[in-house]
Formats: C-alpha cells, sequence, structure tokens
C-alpha cells in the first residue's frame, strides 16, 4: 500500500488530498465481522387482548393489519437496565471484556435522560476504558443501521479494535395509551452487536434521510409543549408512513446490492426494520423476492424500533441461521424520515 510506505507525508509528492482520496478509496475493502449478538426484553408478553382492555381494538385487527401479537413493556427498568444485559450477553458471546472495546455506540431516541447518553453510562456500568468513543445515536428505527455504519468508520482511529453498537429503545414510556392507532404497535427491548473490522467479511452500507417538515412521523419534544402536544409522545400518520416505507426499503435494498456488486439471489436472508408485516410482504411482491428470504419475529415484539434489526440477528444467530459466510442485508426506515441499509458477511 502506498500510504504505508510514505512515513513523512507532508515531505513527499503526494498532495493531502490525495492521502485522503487514497485512504477513501480503500474503505470499500475493510469489511466489518460480528463477533457475538445478544438482545433482552423485559418482563413478560403482553398480548393484543391486554391491549384491549385499555383501548377500543381487538387482536384480530392488530394481527390482520400489521402481523404483531405481543410485545414486551418495561415495568420499572430503564433503557439503561436492559441496554446492559444486551451489552453482556453480546460480549459473552463474542469473548471480548468490556476493556477491550474502543467505541460504544448506542442508537435509540428513548434515552434515560437528555444527558449524559446511554453510552456514556454503559461505559461506566461495564468498565470500558476511560478512552472508549461513547455516543448515542437517534435516527430513530434507521439508528442501529446509523450507529453501524459509524462504528466501522470510527474503528479505524479507535483506541481498542473491538466495537460495541446496540439499538436499545423503551417506547412504552412515549406511547400515548389512549391512541389505539399508535399504541399497538411498539414494543421495549435492546440488542447488541460486537464488531471488528475485517478484510475477509463484506460490509457496505448507504444511509439517508428526507426533512419531515410535516410531521408525519415523531416524538414530541420540549418544543412541542407550547402547542398543548405533550412532550415525549409518539405521533403518526400510518398511512403515509407505508408508503414512505415501501418505496425506500426496495431502493435502499437495490443501492447497497449494487455497491456490494450482488443481486437479491445472492442474499441469504434480508432482515427489515419489523415495523408491519404489511410493508414487508408489499416489498416481498415488488421485489419478486422469496418470502422466505425475509426473516420477521414483529408477531412477537411488535415495533422495537432501533433494537428490531439487531434482535431479529440475534434471534437468527441463535436459531442457527446465521453460518459463516451468509450474506444478510439489514434495511431500515424511520422517524426523520430516515433511511439506513448494509450487507453483512457473517
Ligand atoms: N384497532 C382498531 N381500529 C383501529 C386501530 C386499532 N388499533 N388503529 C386504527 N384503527 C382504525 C382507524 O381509526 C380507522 O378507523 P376509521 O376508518 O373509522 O377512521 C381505521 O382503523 C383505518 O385506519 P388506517 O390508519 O387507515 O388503517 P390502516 O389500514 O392504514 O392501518 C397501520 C394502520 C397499520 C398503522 C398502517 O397505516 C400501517 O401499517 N402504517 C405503517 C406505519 C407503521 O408501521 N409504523 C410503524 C412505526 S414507524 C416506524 O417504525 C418507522
Amino acid at each position: 500500500m502506498t500510504i504505508a510506505n510514505n512515513t513523512n507525508i507532508s515531505n513527499n509528492d503526494m498532495s493531502k488530498n490525495d492521502v485522503i482520496n487514497e485512504v477513501r478509496s480503500l474503505l470499500p475493502q475493510i469489511g466489518l465481522h460480528v463477533l457475538g449478538t445478544g438482545h433482552y426484553v423485559p418482563g413478560s408478553p403482553v398480548p393484543n387482548s391486554k391491549l384491549a382492555e385499555i383501548v377500543d381494538t381487538s387482536d384480530e385487527w392488530i394481527v390482520s393489519r400489521t402481523g404483531i401479537r405481543e410485545r414486551f413493556f418495561c415495568n420499572g427498568e430503564n433503557n439503561l437496565d436492559i441496554a446492559c444485559e444486551a451489552a453482556r450477553q453480546a460480549l459473552q458471546r463474542a469473548g471480548i471484556s468490556p476493556q477491550q472495546i474502543g467505541v460504544c455506540l448506542v442508537a435509540t431516541f428513548t434515552p434515560d435522560h437528555m444527558s449524559p447518553s446511554i453510552a456514556c453510562q454503559l461505559q461506566h456500568e461495564l468498565a470500558m476504558p476511560n478512552d472508549t468513543i461513547v455516543f448515542d445515536i437517534n435516527a430513530a428505527c434507521a439508528g442501529f443501521l446509523y450507529a453501524l455504519q459509524t462504528a466501522h468508520k470510527l474503528l479505524l482511529a479507535a483506541p481498542r479494535r473491538y466495537a460495541l453498537v446496540l439499538g436499545s429503545e423503551v417506547i412504552s414510556r412515549a406511547l400515548d395509551f389512549t391512541d389505539r392507532s399508535t399504541c399497538v404497535l411498539f414494543g421495549d427491548g435492546a440488542a447488541a452487536v460486537v464488531v471488528e473490522l475485517s478484510v475477509e467479511h463484506q460490509y457496505h452500507s448507504i444511509c439517508g434521510t428526507r426533512g419531515d417538515t410535516q410531521k408525519l412521523l415523531y416524538c414530541s419534544g420540549p418544543a412541542d409543549e407550547p402547542a398543548g402536544d405533550k412532550p415525549h409522545t409518539v405521533h403518526m400518520n400510518g398511512p403515509e408512513v407505508f408508503r414512505f416505507a415501501v418505496s425506500i426499503i426496495p431502493q435502499s435494498i437495490n443501492e447497497v446490492l449494487d455497491k456490494a456488486g450482488l443481486t437479491l439471489d445472492d442474499i441469504d436472508y434480508v432482515v427489515c426494520h419489523q415495523a408491519n408485516n404489511r410493508i414487508i410482504a408489499h416489498v416481498v411482491k415488488n421485489m419478486k423476492a422469496r418470502p422466505e428470504q425475509f426473516f420477521i419475529n414483529l408477531q412477537r415484539y411488535g415495533n422495537t424500533s432501533s433494537a428490531s434489526i439487531p434482535i431479529a440477528l440475534d434471534e437468527m444467530e441463535r436459531q442457527g441461521l446465521l453460518q459463516p459466510g451468509s450474506k444478510i442485508v439489514c434495511v431500515g426506515f424511520g422517524a426523520g424520515f430516515t433511511w439506513g441499509a448494509c450487507l453483512l458477511e457473517w
């Protein structure tokens, strides 16, 4: 590699821009290896029938419109508690100690505090070294894919070679349990992966955003209070979100496949953000894909936002669906509107 031979870059012919461009051109050759996964959901499953006792809904409506049968809600546990459980599992399964972590990122839009971040609190709880790069990422349901992509870049310059990346949400805190159009859709949960850079494991990723100026999908905050909106409450225009999802998911899958030089036939599994069965069925039909290629577990968890994709990866790993060399496309979309996709080689 030319750069390695140029020990004093400022004194040779290579301009600074050439150096930067060469480093950037090498990035696609550097993949990501998932060493361990873990997930945690709090308490016991809450079936649709339980929600039907609170709002005017039914198991039949929820199952037929979404596929969701049950979800988990925190009862006294904080985001940090469930994140810690998921992180400990992932570290144990990876055989990596917290002291070996150089980057710790938590995707969440439901942190326990405005500050410090869940990632900062995790650093303390798990006794990761003080120079670990830690922060939370809020890209809503696409958050885990944003976090993984960020970790991939940060690992190039991190103090140690391993990253701990989580999606962790306590969405029940942000639900209006008088609004049947939203409260039946979501669940709480956390999941984590431990990753390292690898030239033997492909990793290609994309992400994007389109400003949601009409507030089609949002969680209110302090700025919404003067208008009479309760802070930290999820609001959604379901049909608009549906339209956005079914157009951005195939687009993102195709973009990441193009980057990898692969086609859908080369992929063992597609893991969509687990929001709604009907969205996934629509995508399968439009892409003329094999339904069994698309992993679905939303019936047991509901929509856990940034945790949904890593929960699915952990379940797939435990079920033996992911073998060395398996190729997986993960794709997510969320409030913002945000989206992201990646190709992982197991
Ligand atoms: N139980 C019973 N009836 C309900 C419920 C409920 N839980 N929720 C809404 N309804 C009613 C509505 O009030 C409406 O009644 P009306 O016709 O008398 O006014 C009727 O059902 C139809 O409402 P729609 O919103 O048109 O229902 P739709 O068929 O579009 O399904 C859904 C709603 C499932 C939310 C759909 O729009 C959807 O899948 N949207 C995608 C959004 C999504 O999955 N979001 C997840 C969160 S966002 C994310 O993860 C990024």
